[in-house]
């Protein structure tokens, strides 16, 4: 099986990268296909724990080549100080190769990111402020500077003093900064040549790879519900983190992918606004959020706790074409007294079909709960499937009946060895 997908099945920080470092290790080439810098995703080997937010998770491993693939927006500063930490601690990042039709993220974006929010007031989204949406507006304006245009320095020197110019106009009347324009031109034309030597025809190269037999594991960040068309819109992200976009985001075929990797936690989350139907609002979230540590790498923020919920997984198993599922942070539940989980969705006493076409719909539902028995006691010393407590197992079990999907991956700690990897 060539080609595999790691997607996220919930809110986003279900484990991804975990995922993805263990399964890189039989794999050639790790591609992330969109997002941005909003992803955080974590890495822990041995006594190491690194945060990567577009540096792709198979980075870890010599035999790998990290790709980010054109459908990623691409935060020069923040790529070259994470390829800068990740070398000063041991991590050789000279392999990474950068599509060159990625779009490059600018400071008018950050900037045009932090006016929109706040001119949102109460409703705004909760974004990671990082620039994300405006620069795949720009992008879907046709306005977008892409990473191969470093390749021709003047070029790219005209093609940001134009944007900048035409960007600042749009920000003045929006009652925004001003921007640097000079400074963010320098600054860029720097980046832009340090970039050079990493940007490539990633989609020919991962076609060649393939040819070759090579695996390729696609790395998805965020998640199936902050999808720009099938997430809980507007609370969503923008780009298309279900498993179709790894399909956009690296030009590689829909033929080509045989493995789907849905990522789900043991209960669920989710950072900033928007529905949430099995949502902990009590002591039990914050027991939740206390030992899972859910507080987002990227901006601290305390990330909102509930309950695993399986219309929503049922849902994102369609919308993926799930073939198995990683059940991760099990072990964070060892503590409970009941594990409960949402089977079904009700409003005003009738049960809907599945999970709704309408945000505002979910945002009224009423979560219809199955209380499982915890198993209290440790899991994160197991390794074999036949050693989880039958309580645990039933957890897992139940996962598979309601979802149609085998959960083939238990995560039971945060280190790369700590699953359970069912044959
Ligand atoms: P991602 O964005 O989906 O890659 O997930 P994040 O890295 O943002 O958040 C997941 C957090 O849980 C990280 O701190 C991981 O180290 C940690 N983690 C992943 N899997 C497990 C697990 O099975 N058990 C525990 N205890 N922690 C885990
Ligand atoms: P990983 O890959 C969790 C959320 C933000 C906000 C919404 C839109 O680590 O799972 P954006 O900045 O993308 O325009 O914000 O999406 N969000 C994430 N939540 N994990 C992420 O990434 C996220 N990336 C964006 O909190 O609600
Ligand atoms: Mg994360």
């Amino acid at each position: 099986m060539p080609v595999s997908v790691v997607v996220g099945t919930q809110w986003g920080d279900e484990g991804k990268a975990k995922i993805i470092d263990l399964l890189a290790e039989s794999h050639q080439v790790v591609a992330r296909y969109q997002g941005g810098h909003n992803a955080g995703h974590t890495v822990v080997v041995g006594n190491e724990k690194y945060a990567l937010q577009l540096v792709p998770s198979g980075v870890f491993y010599s035999h790998v080549t990290p790709v980010i693939g054109n459908g990623v927006v691409v935060d020069l500063p923040t790529l070259f100080k994470e390829i800068d930490t990740l070398e000063s601690r041991g991590i050789t990042c000279s392999r990474l190769k950068v599509s060159s039709l990625a779009h490059l993220i600018f400071p008018w974006h950050q900037a045009h990111d932090a006016i929109s929010e706040s001119n949102l007031g109460e409703n705004k989204i909760g974004t990671t402020l990082k620039g994300i949406g405006p620069a795949y507006a720009d992008k879907s304006r046709r306005v977008g500077i892409r990473a191969g245009d470093v390749r021709d320095a003047a070029r790219f020197k005209q093609l940001v003093r134009d944007r900048a110019t035409a960007e600042q106009k749009i920000l003045t009347a929006l009652g925004g900064e001003t921007l640097n324009i000079d400074e963010i031109v320098d600054k860029f034309v720097a980046l832009g040549q340090r970039l050079k030597p990493y940007v490539f025809d990633t989609v020919n190269f991962l076609h060649d790879a393939l040819e070759h037999n090579e695996n390729l594991l696609l790395e998805g960040a965020q998640a199936t519900f902050l999808d720009i068309d099938h997430g809980t819109y507007p609370f969503v992200t923008s780009s298309n983190p279900i498993a179709g976009g790894a399909c956009a985001g690296t030009g590689l075929g829909p033929r080509d992918i045989s493995r789907i990797v849905g990522i789900a936690k043991a209960y669920t989350t989710r950072v900033g606004s928007g529905p949430f139907p099995s949502e902990l609002l009590g002591e039990l979230g914050d027991k939740i959020v206390d030992i899972g540590r859910e507080f987002g790498t990227v901006t601290g923020r305390r990330r909102r706790p509930g309950w695993l919920d399986l219309v929503m997984l049922r849902h994102a198993a369609r919308l993926n074409s799930l073939t198995e599922i990683a059940l991760t942070k099990l072990d964070i539940l060892d503590t409970f007294k009941v594990v409960r989980v949402c089977v079904g969705y009700e409003v005003n006493g009738k049960e809907l079909a599945g999970y709704p076409d309408d945000s505002q719909l979910l945002a009224q539902v009423q979560p219809k709960y199955v209380d499982l028995p915890g198993w209290n006691k440790s899991v994160s010393a197991v390794r074999n499937y036949s050693d989880l407590p039958p309580q645990a197992k039933a957890l897992v079990e139940l996962v598979e009946q309601h979802v149609g999907v085998p959960v083939t991956i238990i995560g039971v700690g945060p280190e790369r060895n700590e699953c359970v990897v069912r044959k």
